[in-house]
């Protein structure tokens, strides 16, 4: 398509509509907020979270050490298999129930936390274009070689939507975003990545999404419910093994980013449901005694044979109780969906509203 075709061509009846259609890259803006091929001395990227996990007893991991390329892409199958029913359940909530969100806030900038491949927001794009409304979207990443490819293909297939990247961590992102260019903003965090957070990362991520909306704008929240364990356990140890394969590849992130030696054949994935914690906890038990050194940390860490390093927490929430945390924090919900079996939920939450939420 020229970059400066018509649109209104479809249509004998509709009025014409001289709408100008800019090239992808005219309609595409990107911040480098971080530089991911320069690690920082302090912030995420500095290695020190990793030393802090590993000296103290018992030994964890943060869970973004997941994400290298291989592991995005561990993570991108994980989605896709059968016992992992997250990604598919929120996927048709979405489906259903794009149009009623859009409804309910109007036109709005769509601002994503880790939005990956984008292939959520594409719902929520047709229900805004579906409703006439103008296109624009903030993805905010880590990575930046996912977002720009994932915001050239929105920008082919969406020949209106103007995208403006921001690649950041979420803390940093949310505290650059400037007024939002439409009437409102919907900042969506999506996937249950919430889960990953413990309960105080939690509260503390909810007041930076605060700051960072005006009073009446939206949040739409995603998160994994409660279900029996069986279900849930599944979801974490899948038949073909690709989620211990993500769990496993920490360790050669880690190997790779900090001239490490973890031997991969001498630890094993371990992912059980804590019931009184109502959270997944991912291990990676060690199956003998060693010692292993990351040089550019500067740090050397033994093993007992059995011990474990907690690489990630996976809250399941239940949907009342977290939607009465929002509101305490002023982040009023207006409406909440569940799937049929009540496996998911979706929080659409408004910033600093009058209305007082009661339970539905
Ligand atoms: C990213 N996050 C929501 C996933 C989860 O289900 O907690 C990460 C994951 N870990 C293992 N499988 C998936």
């Amino acid at each position: 398509m020229s970059p400066f075709e018509t649109l209104n061509s479809q249509s004998d009846v509709s009025p014409p509509l001289h709408r100008v259609v800019l090239a992808p890259e005219k309609r595409l803006h990107i911040d480098y907020l971080i530089n991911p091929t320069q690690p920082s001395e302090v912030g995420p990227d500095s290695g020190q979270d990793a030393v802090v996990g590993l000296s103290r007893s018992p030994k964890s991991l943060p869970p973004h050490y997941f994400y290298d390329d291989r592991g995005s892409q561990l993570f991108e199958q994980i989605c896709e298999l059968p016992e992992y029913y997250l990604t598919r359940t929120e996927t048709r909530i979405l489906q259903t129930y794009a149009q009623e969100i859009a409804g309910l806030t109007g036109p709005c900038e769509l601002v994503e936390l880790g939005s990956g491949s984008a292939t959520k927001t594409r719902i929520l794009l047709d229900a805004c274009a579906v409703l006439g409304y103008p296109l624009r979207y903030l993805p905010i990443d880590v990575s930046g070689g996912i977002l720009e490819s994932s915001a050239y293909q929105l920008l082919n297939d969406y020949p209106t939507l103007q995208v403006h990247g921001l690649v950041s961590t979420y803390e940093l992102g949310l505290q650059q975003l400037g007024p939002s260019p439409l009437d409102t903003r919907m900042i969506c965090f999506l996937g249950s990545t919430l889960g990953n957070l413990t309960p105080e990362e939690c509260h503390l991520f909810f007041s930076q999404i605060r700051a960072a909306l005006q009073p009446g704008e939206y949040f739409l929240l995603g998160v994994d419910l409660q279900k029996p364990k069986a279900l849930l356990e599944a979801a974490y140890n899948d038949s073909q093994g690709v989620t211990a394969a993500f769990n496993l590849n920490m360790l050669s992130h880690l190997n790779w980013r900090f001239r490490g030696n973890f031997d991969l054949e001498q630890f094993e994935h371990v992912a059980f449901y804590n019931e009184q914690q109502h959270q997944i906890e991912i291990y990676l038990r060690s199956l003998r005694s060693q010692t292993v050194t990351l040089q550019s940390l500067d740090l050397t860490v033994t093993f007992a044979a059995g011990e474990t390093i907690l690489s990630e927490i996976s809250r399941k929430f239940d949907l009342t109780a977290i939607s009465q945390e929002l509101a305490t924090l002023d982040l009023v919900p207006v409406h909440t969906w569940t799937d049929p079996q009540n496996w998911f939920g979706l929080v659409l939450c408004q910033f600093g509203t009058n209305s007082r939420w009661q339970s539905y």
